[in-house]
């Protein structure tokens, strides 16, 4: 069994890796290798940040990893709040307040189109691959449902009738950014 470090701490998203690749490798989090500092995360695309998360912990702890790095990016927009949708109304990464200040950003607009993008940066057997997943879909003109996190709320994928927040976490797994991403990792994983 090879250990791979998952580079989060987020309970949710490493027991759903565990859960998919089985006995081939060890998924370790960053608090199980001892890292508990914040890894800076200061590039200004989703790619470089993940990979400069992966690289941190190879660099710092010696350990093949994987990271990922999520935006949302609305054509109206230009592509805000992308890279930096975790802190779009401010350092707090106050997901009310970022949904609340996206709304206000597209009052009147008629064009809603969005996508949900991340990004997978794997450091495997001394080789960088990156692995992206995407949602097309729209900002509604106001919150439906209280499932999910984030903009989850106000996004409604062109797939589906209802907002991310209004669907079972198996159903917006199906279709997500993360979950597509997520499932070309694990292709990648199973097939070494
Ligand atoms: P992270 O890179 O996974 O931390 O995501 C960055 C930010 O994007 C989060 O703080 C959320 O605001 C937003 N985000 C990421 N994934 C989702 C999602 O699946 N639904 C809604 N918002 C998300």
């Amino acid at each position: 069994m090879q250990d791979i470090v998952f580079a989060t701490n987020n309970a949710h998203k490493l027991e759903e890796i565990r859960r998919i690749v089985g006995d081939d490798f060890r998924i370790l989090s960053l608090k199980e290798i001892g890292c508990e500092e914040d890894i800076p995360e200061t590039a200004d695309t989703l790619e470089g940040n993940a990979l400069m998360k992966a690289r941190y912990v190879k660099e710092h702890y010696g350990y093949d990893c994987f990271a990922d790095d999520t935006g949302l990016m609305v054509d109206a927009l230009d592509g805000a709040p992308g890279v930096y949708s975790a802190r779009y109304a401010g350092p707090g990464h106050d997901s009310a307040a970022n949904m609340a200040l996206l709304l206000k950003n597209l009052e009147g607009r008629a064009d809603r189109r969005a996508r949900f993008v991340t990004v997978i940066a794997l450091i495997l057997n001394g080789k960088e691959l990156t692995f992206e997943g995407r949602v097309e879909g729209e900002i509604l003109t106001e919150a439906h449902g209280s499932a999910g996190f984030g903009y989850d709320p106000v996004f409604r994928p062109l797939e589906s009738e209802t907002s991310f927040a209004e669907m079972s976490a198996d159903d917006k797994n199906r279709i997500s950014h993360r979950g597509r991403a997520t499932a070309k990792l694990m292709n990648y994983l199973t097939l070494q």
